[in-house]
């Protein structure tokens, strides 16, 4: 059975008991919706771990002003089911005043320089500011051992890595693959603002990253690569925001002499803001 805890206090004498017995307390952050993509972090921090909690939190400091705060989807009764399902122990559901205390505008604020500044970064003024601050929360309030994130995010995985060696966070970090519909679509809880017709159109993301990779190991330029790819994008009926290939790291441009690279887009379908990416090597 899964419990569901919003107080602080009761969150950490839970998880204080499981140090206690010498468990190995796994984390999966959420901002719930949940999807088979989650689930499949909870089955892959369960591999990991002998106590799993999941937070579902949807943060207000990580939507920029006119984005979908007010109409992100919530749905903590299904979510707990999903969760209880597959292996969670605990859900930690805080409410805005329990995780800002003292308020959003007055609280710290973290900021990781460099790989917050691009792609996602440049188009969400403030975005993984807001990301940072909260899994740095997430993370002192639970204290887990392990924590697990999508790569389906690769930009916030990036982000969370740099934070937790910089602030030393004492907390393993595992990525966990992409999941995809049967048509190639990187699951989202965004995906559910799409209509029946647009969720077909929208695999062509997962089809324009694939040609991407095909384009670099071919040979041909990155320059190339990515006009071909915004192309492809805006001739589907997207307006693509970025289509790009980098280095892992994502400040170094990628393709050039060759070795792991990651092709990554943004693009708006309608008025829906779909990303995802496709790690390869040369
Ligand atoms: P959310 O978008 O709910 O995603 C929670 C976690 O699920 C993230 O690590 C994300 O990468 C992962 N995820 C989502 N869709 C996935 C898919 N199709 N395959 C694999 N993993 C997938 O990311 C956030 O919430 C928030 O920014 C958060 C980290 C909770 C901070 O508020």
């Amino acid at each position: 059975m899964i419990e569901t805890i919003s107080e602080l206090a009761a969150l950490r004498e839970r998880v204080s008991q499981w140090h206690r017995e010498g468990l190995r307390v796994g984390f999966v952050p959420t901002m719930g919706n949940l999807h088979e993509g989650h689930f499949s972090l909870v089955s892959l921090a369960r591999q990991h771990a002998d106590r799993v909690v999941a937070s579902v939190f949807v943060n207000p400091t990580q939507f920029g002003p006119n984005e979908d705060f007010a109409r992100y989807p919530r749905t903590p009764e299904a979510d707990a089911k999903g969760l209880g399902a597959a292996g969670c122990d605990v859900m930690w559901l805080p409410s805005v005043e329990t995780m800002y205390p003292y308020g959003v505008e007055a609280t710290v604020h973290v900021q990781v320089p460099a790989v917050s500044e691009t792609l996602e970064g440049a188009h969400r003024p403030g975005h993984f500011d807001g990301v940072a601050t909260v899994v740095s929360r997430l993370f002192n309030q639970v204290q887990p051992d392990v924590a697990v994130f999508g790569r389906k995010d690769y930009q916030q995985l990036a982000v969370i890595r740099y934070m937790v060696r910089d602030l030393a966070f004492p907390v393993e970090l595992i990525g966990a693959d992409i999941v995809r519909e049967a048509n190639g679509l990187a699951m989202s809880s965004r995906n559910q603002y799409l209509s029946p017709q647009e969720r077909e159109q929208a695999a062509a993301i997962h089809r324009c990253l694939q040609a991407m990779r095909e384009s670099v190991q071919a040979g041909r330029t990155r320059e190339a690569v990515e006009a071909q790819a915004r192309e492809t994008l805006v001739t589907a009926g997207f307006e693509p925001d970025y289509a790009v290939v980098r280095r892992p790291d994502l400040t170094e441009p990628g393709a050039g002499e060759g070795g792991a690279q990651v092709a990554l887009i943004a693009a708006r379908l309608g008025r829906t803001r779909l990303i995802d990416n496709l790690e390869f090597m040369v």
